[in-house]
């Protein structure tokens, strides 16, 4: 989700009020992904990099997790949302865990669509936890470093459970990963749309779908 500074930059709006518009388009962009039937939705909310802003604006972008798990945690339960946090704990607000925690308890058994929000997330990150706490339980002998095998891996990152990203979209124009699911995306189809994001819509999603159908994907093979 890329664009919400200059979608407010456009309008002569603060920052703050596109990153709010944005969040209109994530509840949007939420249900069109339930009707078009995809079982996850995996949203890059707030990157480990974003700690690197003006303090207002880190404040301001907590404090929109809050509002939106607030204004919209009821509804989301109620249309079998599953919704799953990745990305560190360590470093954010215990009140902001607390609501992390929460929302993921109140709808651990929903399964219609999991909603995985990307919140201090950074892929390098992820990919190294992972990797140390892998080298303690060798070094522990929990396991024996031949036998394991890529999937044994995959454990021990934040997305255990959550199959790899099928397309990944970037809004605004840019054209990077920027840290984004660096171990899943490996096959991921990319699609890149002018879109700032709060101007997406289920129809930008479409587009995007169609044009992943229309793909080839031979994951290395011919
Ligand atoms: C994305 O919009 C919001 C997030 C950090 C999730 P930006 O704030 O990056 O908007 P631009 O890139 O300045 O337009
Ligand atoms: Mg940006």
């Amino acid at each position: 989700m890329d664009g919400n500074g200059r979608w407010a930059a456009a309008r002569h709006l603060p920052r703050r009020l596109g990153h709010r518009q944005g969040v209109e388009t994530v509840r949007n962009i939420v249900r069109a992904a339930g009707d078009l039937g995809i079982r996850y939705l995996t949203l890059y909310s707030f990157s480990s990099e974003n700690w690197k802003r003006p303090v207002d604006e880190v404040n301001d972008l907590m404090g929109l997790l809050q509002e939106f798990v607030r204004r919209h945690l009821k509804e989301l339960d109620e249309n079998g949302v599953n919704v799953r946090i990745i990305g560190e704990r360590s470093g954010l607000a215990p009140h902001i865990i607390d609501i992390i925690d929460n929302a993921e308890r109140q709808t651990r058994n929903n399964d219609r669509l999991f909603l995985v929000i990307a919140f201090n997330y950074g892929g390098r990150t992820e990919i190294f936890e992972a990797a140390k706490r892998f080298a303690n339980d060798v070094a522990i002998g929990k396991l024996g470093v031949d036998a394991v095998s890529q999937a044994d891996f995959e454990c021990y990152l934040d997305t255990k459970g959550i199959p790899d990203p099928d397309l990944i979209i970037r809004t605004s124009g840019e054209q990077r990963l920027s840290n984004f699911l660096l171990w899943q995306a490996a096959y991921a189809e990319l699609f890149f749309c002018e879109k700032l994001w709060p101007d997406f819509r289920k129809e930008d999603l479409e587009q995007a779908v169609s044009h992943f159908a229309g793909r080839e994907r031979r994951f290395g093979a011919r």
